[in-house]
């Protein structure tokens, strides 16, 4: 017996050094300290035993044991540790490496135009106002000397929504010169504000969405001419353009609401579906200017016969497309993403007039 049970100790204690998992560490156990196993097995072989060898060989099987026990308890902590270390090793996090390249996403330029003609106007000292896409036809219209059935209003191929009972018809406004009305009735001259936002018209081809945009401008005080919007407007447009020696054309035009009128021209070209800036060869038109009309300054409460000025609605895609060689205009309003990658703006890309104009 006593044989037999050192033996068996030593073969336990060296498959327990060489085993190399917890999984055969535990068959070992099983083999060794289970229902059938080795040593239980030996511990019932006791009972055979004459009283004085059971008491002797009883002392030395239980030492075994728990040498056994014990034995396994070290090794099991030694694989888990393992076990642990080689996880805090997987895990473990380099700080030292290179940050992912994230795509931040890119500003359109729609946004990024309206963006720099704000900083220049601000420049300019004009203040921003704004007013509702659903508008009335008292500020869209009437009030800009564009009476019921004046033939402009066929112009501006209007949305109308639908008539509520006992609430006037709305439209979505087509310009934003109501933002004019608006500001004029609710303060007192001087004014000086620009309107950026957005305008609709019924119309859909290579040079019209449904959805545009424009920037308003008023200057209403008691001393400005039809000189202060020429220069305004060149001002503005070679700022905005940053080129100095930019072809500008005034070309006489009509509008209702002011008088005399004029449209701006931009020179450029156009060649093989491209769109350049510059030159006379083409021109596009970029905005709507001229002095206000006295009953639109009536029609907001202002004194027509003490205060004047000028008013201008620019068409930013159209600047837009000119600025940053976009031919086709309803490209803008796609949401391709391909597109937006080529003509959008990172939020760094800051033109060179808005960290200080030089002027
Ligand atoms: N509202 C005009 C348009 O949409 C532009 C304009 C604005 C013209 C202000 C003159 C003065 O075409």
């Amino acid at each position: 017996m006593q044989h037999e049970l050192s033996s068996l100790r030593e073969t336990v204690v060296s498959e327990v050094e060489s085993v190399s998992n917890l999984t055969d560490l535990e068959a070992i156990r099983v083999a060794t300290l289970g229902k059938k196993g080795r040593l239980t097995l030996l511990m019932k072989s006791l009972s055979n035993l004459s009283d004085d060898e059971r008491r002797s060989a009883g002392t030395i099987l239980n030492k075994i044991k728990n040498e056994i026990i014990a034995l396994i308890d070290v090794r099991k902590t030694q694989f888990e540790l393992e076990v642990i270390n080689l996880k805090l090793a997987e895990e473990s996090i380099d700080v030292t490496l290179p940050s992912r390249i994230r795509s931040k996403g890119f500003i359109h330029p729609i946004s990024q135009v309206i963006e720099e003609m704000i900083t220049i106007f601000g420049e300019m000292n004009f203040e921003i106002a704004s007013g509702p896409e659903i508008e009335e036809d008292f500020y869209n219209f009437t009030a800009l000397n564009i009476p019921p059935e004046h033939p402009a209003r066929q112009m501006h191929d209007t949305f109308y929504l639908t008539k509520r009972e006992g609430s006037e018809q709305k439209l979505l406004r087509t310009h934003t010169s109501p933002v004019q009305i608006r500001t004029m009735i609710g303060g007192c001259p001087p004014f000086r504000i620009i309107a950026p936002g957005r305008t609709y018209r019924h119309d859909y081809d290579m040079t019209h969405t449904p959805m545009f945009h424009q920037i308003e401008g008023l200057v209403i005080d008691d001393g400005t001419h039809f000189g202060h919007l020429k220069g305004c407007l060149a001002d503005f447009v070679r700022l905005f353009f940053e080129v100095d020696d930019l072809n500008v054309r005034f070309r006489p035009s009509y509008f209702p609401f002011t008088e005399p009128s004029a449209e701006m021209d931009i020179g450029c070209s156009r060649k093989s579906g491209q769109l350049r800036l510059g030159g006379d060869e083409d021109w596009m038109e970029i905005l709507g200017c001229g002095m206000v009309h006295p009953r639109v300054l009536q029609a907001s409460g202002v004194d027509s016969h003490r205060f004047q000025g000028f008013a201008f609605g620019v068409g930013v895609e159209r600047a837009a497309m000119l600025k940053y060689g976009i031919p086709d205009l309803r490209s803008f309003f796609d949401s391709d993403i391909r597109w937006l990658k080529h003509y959008g703006f990172g939020s760094l890309d800051i033109p060179s007039f808005l960290s200080g104009v030089t002027r």
